[in-house]
Parts: structure tokens; sequence; C-alpha cells
């Protein structure tokens, strides 16, 4: 799929407040720093559509973009570094839960955990809540251009055999690197095929 426009439409914490639900929608979460502005960015061809930073907690609200004017791209706040699990409920019970579990409109949401580090408590805890609500989800696996191919596929691995103790079949995944551009065609063919279904 070809990217022609990528525009900001509006930020808000509040879902009353999203653009009408009248297009199919895909937001990005994960912790913080993450690379989930980057990834939209690297997605829409874009350097500057979505901010980003080296600091954690760069994204603090719910981010519209429309894409071809035809679907959204949704930038989301990242859950925290310390005292992980119980930030992942925080992040459970807020505006995010809300936008989550209430947006019709939501095809699909982009987990994105950092493909160098070791399966996390407040990740799994949050794929478990998506279960849970019945929300869509796939995984990404972001920064791929940090490790050789072979750390890469042990991580990975090693990822699904944790998934694995939880779900029956892992979810889809995507392995990204906003560097190099990896997973920007599967993701966009991905959705491509998804808007269809809207
Ligand atoms: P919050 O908004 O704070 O939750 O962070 P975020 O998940 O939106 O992360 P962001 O896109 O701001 O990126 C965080 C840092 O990681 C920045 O310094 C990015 O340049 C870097 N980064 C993001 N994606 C990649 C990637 O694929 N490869 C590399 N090498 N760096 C990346
Ligand atoms: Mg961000």
């Amino acid at each position: 799929m070809k990217i022609k426009t990528a525009d900001f439409v509006i930020s808000n914490t509040d879902i009353k407040k999203c653009p009408k639900p009248n297009k199919p929608e895909y937001a990005f979460i994960g912790r913080s720093n993450v690379g989930k502005s980057s990834l939209i960015n690297m997605l829409t061809n874009r350097t500057k559509l979505a901010k980003i930073s080296g600091k954690p907690g760069k994204t603090q609200l719910i981010n519209h973009f429309i894409i071809n004017e035809k679907w959204y791209l949704v930038d989301l706040p990242g859950y925290g570094y310390a005292k992980v699990s119980k930030k992942a409920r925080n992040l459970w019970a807020g505006f995010i839960k809300d936008y989550i579990v209430k947006r019709e409109n939501l095809m699909n949401l982009f987990v994105l955990i950092d493909s160098r580090i070791k399966p996390q408590k407040n990740d799994s805890e949050f794929m478990e809540q998506l279960g849970v609500n019945g929300i869509p989800f796939v995984i990404v696996f972001t920064k791929a251009d940090k490790l050789s191919d072979k750390q890469l596929n042990d991580n990975i691995f090693a990822y699904k055999k944790h998934l694995e103790e939880t779900w029956e079949t892992m979810p889809e995944y995507f392995i990204s690197s906003a560097i190099n551009k990896k997973g920007q065609e599967d993701i966009l063919n991905f959705i491509e095929n998804t808007n269809q279904l809207f």
C-alpha cells in the first residue's frame, strides 16, 4: 500500500473527543521508549509526524493521524519502566483502557516489544487483559537493527516459549526497525487487508 497523505488530526485523553469512528483505526502501545512513535513515522515515511524522544514518556495523549484520508493510526502513551506491574494495572484503569475497550472502530492494537529484552511481566499482563477483553492485537518486535540475525531469532524463539505458557497459539507478530524500515511492507499489507473487514 502506498502512503499518499499522513496528517495529524487531534490529541486528547477523552474518547468522546476522538474523531468520529467511521474509519478503520490501528493503535500502537507498549512500554515507554519501545518505539511506538518511531514506528508510526517509519510506516508513513515521515520523520516528524509523531513526536519521538530518547527520554521515556514522550507521548502522553491519544494522538490521531489520518492516512490516505481513509484510516487512522493512533499513537498512545507508553507504560513505565519502574514498578512495572503496578503501572501496567494503572494504565489498564485509566483513559487508555477506556480508549482500547470502547473504541468501536479499533481494528487492531499493535503491541510493541523491544526485541532486545527478555519477556517482561507488564507486557504479559497487558496482553492477558487484551485477551480477557477480546481486543484483537498483534505483536511487533522493535529495534531489530540493534541485533544480529541470530540474536533476533533466539530472542523471538524465547518470547514464543514464554507466550505459549499463557496462549494456546502465539499471537501473530511482525519484526520492525525504524532505522532500516524492516517490517514496513508487511505491516502495511496487514493494515490494507484488515481495512477490508471494516
Ligand atoms: P514514549 O512516547 O515515551 O512512550 O516512547 P515511544 O515508544 O513512542 O518511543 P520513540 O518512538 O519515541 O523512540 C524511543 C527511542 O528509541 C528514540 O531514541 C528512537 O530513536 C529509538 N528507536 C525507536 N525505534 C527504533 C528502531 O527501530 N531502531 C533503533 N535503533 N532505535 C529506535
Ligand atoms: Mg511516543
